[in-house]
């Protein structure tokens, strides 16, 4: 089997989570489902952003032509923790809830959109094949090690 690179990698999660958006948006208000479906994207959510900070941001740092897009994303996923954030705090019987759930799913397909469009391609210029290569391996394992503590 050929080595995925990087954006490969990244991009397995990315569908992960707009298969389970649509599943959100789709599951009835204020039902089982949808707080099921609502933690497991919160889940996928959360250990992709923090292996792709650690393994593709914080490498990028390194080169001054993407210093901005990675402050940029990274931000980004500070604002998607805090409507999760938010959302946990509201009751999820409420229309505010199905509301801010709404609005977090945009906000998810607006952040992925940015970052295949905008920040893949810069990203790709700067970083080398074997780099791409060997990034994808630290990508992989930590996302899933994070997943693995998600369960224990
Ligand atoms: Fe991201
Ligand atoms: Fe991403």
């Amino acid at each position: 089997m050929e080595q995925l690179n990087i954006f490969q990698a990244l991009m397995v999660s990315h569908r992960a989570q707009r298969e389970l958006s649509g599943r959100l948006l789709a599951s009835g208000p204020s039902t089982d489902e949808q707080q099921h479906v609502f933690e497991e994207l919160k889940a996928e959510l959360s250990a992709h952003e923090t292996a792709e900070e650690r393994c593709f941001y914080i490498p990028l740092m390194q080169h001054d032509e993407s210093v901005d897009l990675s402050r940029h994303a990274i931000a980004e996923h500070h604002e998607m923790d805090e409507m999760v954030e938010h959302l946990e705090k509201l009751d999820p019987h409420a229309a505010e809830w199905q509301e801010c759930c709404r609005k977090l799913c945009e906000k998810i397909e607006h952040h992925l959109q940015e970052e295949e469009q905008k920040f893949f391609p810069q990203a790709g210029e700067v970083l080398s094949d074997e780099q791409k290569l060997a990034l994808a391996k630290d990508y992989e394992a930590e996302f899933t090690t994070l997943r693995i503590k998600q369960e224990a």
